[in-house]
C-alpha cells in the first residue's frame, strides 16, 4: 500500500489554503442573516427602520422587501420554501431577513435592530409525541419504504417471529445530531457582466452551481463556483442552503460583491442535521443462532421546512442486507416536526440503522449465549437478500477473523461485569460496518504538458478526504510518472462533469475517469508522435511506438513526453474520458465492509464511559493512499464515538430553539477522548466494481461504532443503554 502525505497539506497547515470566506474581493460587502426566534407561526410585522439607519447598512431584505428568487420545493437548497418569499415561520432559526452592510460587524449589529412581531404557534418538537400520527412516505429515494422478503408459505414477518425459538425485541432511539464541520458555511458572490462567481464550500460544485443558477434565474453557464478547499462537510455541504442564493441575489441587486458567513449558532438552523429517530428491531432465531426473521421499523423526524430528502432518515435499510435471513421486513414512517431541515449526514441510513441492528444482534448473542462474532458468522450473507446476486467482493468474514485476532477477542470474558481495573469496569464489544458502494458517471480530464508535468482534473471537491492527493496518485500511476510531476485540479464547477463528493463514491467515481483519461492521453501522445512532422517518430507505424513511464519509446529511441511536446510545438495534449458502472450493476451487489472491536472502561462510581482502544478492519478494495484512507476511517470512528457517548441536540419544547447550538454545549470528542485507533485494510481489489478495484471508505468507518461501544458498555456493566448518547446518567 502506498502512503503519502496530502499534496495540499502544506497550504493547509500554513494557512495559505483559502476557504469560502477567505477570498479577497474588491468592494466586498457583508451580509448577516436574520433568523426566526419562534418555533412555528407567522410574521405579523417586521420593522427594519432602525436597522436601515444603522451605520454602514446598504440594504435590508425581508419577505416584505424580498430578493428575486425562483423555483420551489425542487430548488435543491434543502428546504421546501425559498428564503424571504412568505411570512411563514417553519422552525426556530429559519432565515427571515438579510442585512447587507460594509462590514460584518455593521451587518451583525444592524440585524440585532430588526424587530419582528410574530403570531406564534406551539411547535411540534418531540419525536415521541408525533409517533402516533406518523405517516408512511411514498418512497425513500426510489426505494419502497416498506419491504417484506418472506419465505414461501410465510404470511407475514410477525408469523415468522412467532414461529422463532428465540426472539429479542427492543426500541432504540437517538436525538437530532449535527455535523458541525470545522469551517462554518459561507459564500461570496461576485457578478461581472452578467456572470456570477461564487466562492462557496461545496461537496458537489456543479450541483451547487446548477442550484444557484436556477434559484437566481440565470443560465447555468453563467455561474462559476469555486470550492478548492472545504473545511469538512460530512454531507452538510451537498445541498446548497439559503445563504449562497441570498448572497448571489443580493450581490446582483446591489451591484457589489456580497459575503455571507454563518456563525456557528446559525449553522444549526440554516444548514442541516441527522433526523431524530426511533427504531424497533425484532430478531427471531433458532437455538443454533440462525436468524429466522428480521423486523426493523423506523420512525424518523421530517422537518416541516425540509425538502423531504429521506435517505438520511432511512435507517431501516440496514437490515435489508447486513445478514442472511429467510424473512426480512424493513419499514419506515415519518414524524413531521417543526425543527430545522434534515440533510445527509455521514453514512445516512446505516449509521443510525447499525446502532439498532448491531445492538440487537448483541442482545441476541447474550440471550443465546453465543459469541457475538460467531453469531454474525452463522448469519453471514453470501448473496444480497432478496436479489439473489453475489457481492462484487465481500471479505467481511476475514474482517471478523483479522480483527478478532489483532484485538485479542478470544480472551473476552463470556459474561458481563467480569473485569475490573481499579475503579473501572472493563468491557469489550464489536459490530459490523457496511455501507453501500456507489459509483457514478464521471468525466475526468488529463493534460500532458511540455514541461513534463501532467494535470488531472474533474469537478469534484476535497472536503478533507484526501481527494487532491488521491487523484494525483491515480493520474501518476496511470501515466507511470512520479506524483510530484502530477498536479490535480478540483473544486471548480467549470472542470469536467462530476456529480461531486458524497455517498463515499468519490474515489470509485473520479478515479476510473481520471485513469481512463490518462490512458487516453498517452494514446493521443503516440498519435502525435507518429503524425507530427517535427516528431522523431514521424512516419512510423503506430504499433512501432509505445508509451512507457512518461516516455514515448520507438525502435531506436526514447523521448520524454514533455520533450516530444516541445519538439512538436505543443504546449500540451488533452484527453477527456467518461466512466460509469456497466451491466455488472444488475449482476452484483456493491458494498464496503468492516468490523469494529473496542474496549471501554466505565467508572464504577460515576458511570462515566471512556474508550480505551479500537481495532477496525476494512474491506473496501484497493486502498490508493493508506495515509489518507486511514485518516478517513479514524475520522469515522471518532464521529461514531461522538454519537455514542456525547452528541445530543436539545430542542426546547416551547420554542423549538436549539439550546446548545454551539461547540461548547454540543459536545463532540476531543483529543483526550480518543485513544490510538488500530486500522487495518484487507486490500482485496474489487475489479468487478471498477478497474482500479476501489470501493468507498468515507462513511463506512462510522457505521457500527455506536453499537460496538454500547455493546462494550453492556459487557463492562451489564447495563444495556438503547438511547443515544450513552451517558453516565443512563449507565448508572
Ligand atoms: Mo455524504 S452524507 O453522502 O457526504
Amino acid at each position: 500500500m502506498t502512503s503519502i502525505s496530502r499534496v495540499e497539506g502544506r497550504l493547509k497547515v500554513t494557512g495559505a489554503a483559502r476557504y469560502s470566506a477567505d477570498y479577497p474581493v474588491d468592494g466586498l460587502t457583508n451580509g448577516y442573516l436574520v433568523l426566526s426566534t419562534i418555533g412555528h407561526g407567522a410574521i405579523r410585522g417586521i420593522d427594519t427602520t432602525d436597522a436601515r439607519r444603522s451605520p454602514g447598512v446598504l440594504a435590508v431584505y425581508t419577505h416584505a422587501d424580498p430578493l428575486p428568487l425562483f423555483g420551489g420545493a425542487e430548488s435543491g437548497i434543502g428546504y421546501n420554501w425559498l428564503p424571504l418569499r412568505d411570512d411563514q415561520v417553519r422552525y426556530h432559526g429559519q432565515i427571515i431577513g438579510l442585512v447587507v452592510a460594509e462590514t460584518f460587524e455593521q451587518a451583525r449589529d444592524a440585524a440585532a435592530l430588526v424587530r419582528v412581531d410574530y403570531a406564534s404557534v406551539r411547535p411540534r418538537t418531540s419525536l415521541q409525541d408525533g409517533i402516533p400520527g406518523a405517516t408512511l412516505p411514498e418512497d425513500v429515494n426510489g426505494e419502497p419504504p416498506l419491504l417484506d422478503l418472506l419465505a414461501d408459505g410465510v404470511a407475514s414477518i410477525d408469523q415468522a417471529l412467532d414461529a422463532s425459538e428465540v426472539v429479542v425485541t427492543a426500541t432504540y432511539t437517538q436525538p437530532i445530531e449535527y455535523h458541525s464541520a470545522m469551517e462554518p458555511h459561507a459564500a461570496i458572490a461576485v457578478w461581472r457582466d452578467g456572470y456570477l462567481t461564487l466562492y462557496c464550500g461545496a461537496q458537489a460544485p456543479q450541483l451547487a452551481a446548477g442550484t444557484i443558477a436556477a434559484t437566481v434565474g440565470v443560465d447555468p453557464s453563467r455561474v462559476h463556483l469555486l470550492s478548492p478547499h472545504v473545511g469538512g462537510g460530512f454531507g452538510n455541504k451537498i445541498l446548497t442552503c439559503g445563504h449562497p442564493v441570498l448572497a448571489a441575489a443580493a450581490a446582483k441587486a446591489l451591484g457589489r460583491p456580497v459575503r455571507i458567513v454563518l456563525t456557528r449558532e446559525q449553522t444549526f438552523g440554516v444548514t442541516g442535521h441527522r433526523s431524530a429517530m426511533s427504531q424497533t428491531v425484532s430478531l427471531g432465531a433458532d437455538r443454533g443462532g440462525r436468524l429466522v426473521a428480521v423486523k426493523h421499523d423506523a420512525y424518523a423526524a421530517l422537518s416541516s421546512g425540509g425538502d423531504g430528502y429521506l435517505y438520511e432518515a432511512a435507517p431501516h435499510t440496514t437490515s435489508r442486507y447486513f445478514y442472511a435471513s429467510p424473512n426480512i421486513h424493513v419499514g419506515q414512517r415519518l414524524v413531521t416536526l417543526d425543527v430545522p431541515p434534515q440533510t445527509p449526514m455521514r453514512a445516512p441510513g446505516p449509521e443510525a440503522g447499525s446502532f439498532a441492528l448491531e445492538t440487537a444482534m448483541d442482545e441476541l448473542a447474550v440471550r443465546l449465549g453465543v459469541d457475538p462474532v460467531e453469531l454474525r458468522l452463522r448469519n453471514y450473507a453470501t448473496t444480497y437478500p432478496g436479489r439473489g446476486v453475489p457481492w462484487s467482493g465481500k471479505h467481511l468474514d476475514e474482517c471478523y477473523r483479522v480483527g478478532a485476532e489483532a484485538f485479542g477477542w478470544s480472551r473476552r470474558a463470556p459474561v458481563p461485569r467480569a473485569v475490573v481495573d481499579g475503579e473501572w469496569l472493563i468491557g469489550t464489544g464489536m459490530a459490523t460496518a457496511a455501507y453501500p458502494a456507489a459509483r457514478y458517471r464521471t468525466t475526468g480530464k488529463v493534460r500532458l504538458q511540455a514541461d513534463g508535468t501532467a494535470v488531472v482534473s474533474t469537478a469534484t471537491s476535497d472536503l478533507g478526504t484526501g481527494m487532491w492527493t488521491v487523484l494525483a496518485m491515480i493520474g501518476a500511476d496511470a501515466l507511470g510518472i512520479p506524483v510530484s510531476r502530477v498536479r490535480s485540479a478540483l473544486g471548480d464547477s467549470a472542470l469536467a462533469d462530476n456529480p461531486g463528493a458524497f455517498a463515499s463514491a468519490g474515489t470509485a467515481s473520479s478515479g476510473p475517469a481520471v485513469h481512463a483519461a490518462a490512458l487516453s492521453a498517452t494514446r493521443a501522445l503516440l498519435d502525435l508522435a507518429v503524425t507530427h512532422e517535427k516528431s522523431p517518430f514521424h512516419g512510423m507505424d503506430r504499433n512501432q511506438v509505445r508509451y512507457e513511464r512518461g516516455d514515448v519509446v520507438g525502435p531506436k529511441r526514447r523521448i520524454a513526453f514533455g520533450t516530444l511536446l516541445g519538439i512538436t510545438d505543443r504546449a500540451g495534449i488533452d484527453a477527456t474520458e467518461t466512466s460509469a458502472l456497466g451491466p455488472e450493476r444488475e449482476r452484483f451487489a456493491f458494498t464496503s465492509f468492516g468490523a469494529h472491536f473496542c474496549e471501554v472502561a466505565v467508572n464504577r462510581w460515576t458511570g462515566e464511559p471512556r474508550l480505551r482502544r479500537v481495532t477496525t478492519v476494512i474491506d473496501a478494495g484497493t486502498i490508493v493512499n493508506e495515509k489518507t484512507a486511514r485518516s478517513q476511517i479514524v475520522g469515522g470512528v471518532i464521529f461514531g464515538v461522538g454519537q455514542a457517548f456525547l452528541e445530543n441536540t436539545h430542542v426546547e419544547p416551547d420554542t423549538g430553539r436549539i439550546a446548545n447550538a454551539n461547540l461548547a454545549d454540543y459536545v463532540v470528542p476531543v483529543g483526550t477522548d480518543i485513544p490510538p485507533i488500530d486500522v487495518r485494510f484487507l486490500e482485496r481489489p474489487d475489479t468487478v466494481f471498477n478497474p482500479l478495484g476501489v470501493r468507498g471508505i468515507g462513511e463506512l468507518g462510522t457505521v457500527g461504532i455506536a453499537a460496538a461501544l454500547g455493546n462494550a458498555v453492556h459487557h463492562a456493566t451489564g447495563r444495556r443503554v438503547r438511547d443515544l448518547p450513552i451517558t453516565l446518567d443512563k449507565i448508572l
